[in-house]
């Protein structure tokens, strides 16, 4: 079989302590891929005067897939090549609960939902600037008494959701949800968005959905506002199936659906476009613990499991979470953000001896 090529980009601050025991175990398994550690961040700034040399885009290019550990800043020019670069524009973060899992919930039992945040369009095409701009453009809000140029100083970020950014998530949304139901989940797309305070960019966005649910009359299709939503993943969690969300609602709640089956410790995420994928935690770098060897890698190694789906290597990702599921249920090698003692080495040696 041909061997994969993976580059890992290990990020800052405690991520590399994830990172590293992740590739470790993947080792283990004995399976055809070729890492590639291209310079990136705060060591390719010494050595490249670059955050994210030439070098290192090469090597994405090159590569089958990404693991990326997590950024405080340093890395976020690699991130952002993996994102827009690569047209990654379906990020996948699954939350489901396993029995030993530190939920807040009375009752997380059968929680398995998988948010789908748009990746690349909304708030974060990241277009700001001074309001005299749009002043000057003659723009105007109709719900404001005044004509922006009566402000006074100030800025604007443009939210931007097009028709092909919006289409292909929530068909990408639609066809998970098609494939979990051939594996027992329930079959089900919720979309939400605030439509009702703006009926033109998330109007778009919701609109697309419904018409696109025409085409998935075996996918049960509903709307929510996103408020809404965001309450609902913690009363009723387990209505949710798959829910697809524009990029900075699904930011924001696939952190609260993290939260719910136990903290960001624990949840991983994939970023799909249409020729290339990469695989990163849903936590950032966690600057307060790092050095100290105590952060959970179980995002980070379900993260990695998903890359190992992606890459066609399924016997192996079921084999990886299988181990981690069992360190979970026996429950002795736990982190502290779980309710245990163990460090992230330890922890790791558990899922090792459970392989
Ligand atoms: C995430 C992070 C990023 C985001 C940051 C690091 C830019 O919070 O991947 O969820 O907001 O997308
Ligand atoms: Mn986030």
């Amino acid at each position: 079989m041909k061997a994969r090529r993976v580059v890992v980009i290990e990020g800052e601050d405690a991520a590399p302590e994830a990172v590293r025991p992740t590739l470790a175990l993947i080792d283990r398994l004995g399976l055809a891929i070729e890492w590639l550690h291209p310079p990136v961040g705060d060591a390719a700034w010494k050595t490249h005067r670059s955050g994210f040399p030439d070098e290192a885009r090469q090597a994405i290019d090159a590569s089958d897939a990404t693991l990326f550990g997590a950024t405080n800043g340093a890395s976020a020019a690699a991130l952002f090549y993996l994102r827009w670069g690569k047209g990654t524009y379906a990020n996948v973060r699954p939350s489901r609960w396993m029995p030993g899992y530190n939920s807040p919930l009375r009752d997380p039992q059968g929680i398995d939902l998988i948010v789908v945040r748009e990746n690349l369009e909304d708030l974060y095409v990241g277009i700001e600037g001074n309001l005299d701009r749009l002043v000057a453009l003659g723009m105007r809000s109709g719900r404001m008494g005044q004509s922006l140029a009566e402000l006074g100083p100030g800025k604007f970020a443009i939210k931007l959701i097009t028709e092909r950014g919006a289409e292909r998530v929530i068909r990408f949304s639609f066809e998970l949800a098609r494939r979990r139901k051939a594996r027992g989940s329930q079959g089900k797309l919720t979309v939400a968005a605030k439509h009702n305070v703006l009926p033109e960019s998330d109007g778009l966005f919701i609109q697309t959905a419904a018409r696109l649910a025409g085409e998935f009359p075996d996918i049960a299709f509903e709307v929510f506002f996103a408020d809404d939503f965001a309450r609902r993943i913690v009363q009723s969690p387990r209505e949710i199936d798959v829910a697809v969300l524009p990029n900075m609602y699904g930011d924001l709640f696939s952190d609260e659906a993290a939260g719910i089956v136990g903290g960001l410790g624990l949840a991983p995420s994939g970023c799909y476009g249409d020729g290339y994928a990469y695989f990163e935690s849903v936590h950032g770098s966690a600057p307060d613990i790092a050095g100290k060897n105590v952060i959970n890698p179980t995002a980070t190694i379900l993260s990695a499991a998903m890359m190992l789906e992606y890459l066609e290597l399924e016997e192996a990702a079921r084999r990886l979470e299988n181990a981690v599921e069992r360190v979970y249920a026996k429950g002795e090698a736990l982190t502290a953000d779980q309710g245990g003692r163990a460090s992230t080495t330890e922890f790791c040696d558990a899922v090792a001896r459970e392989l």
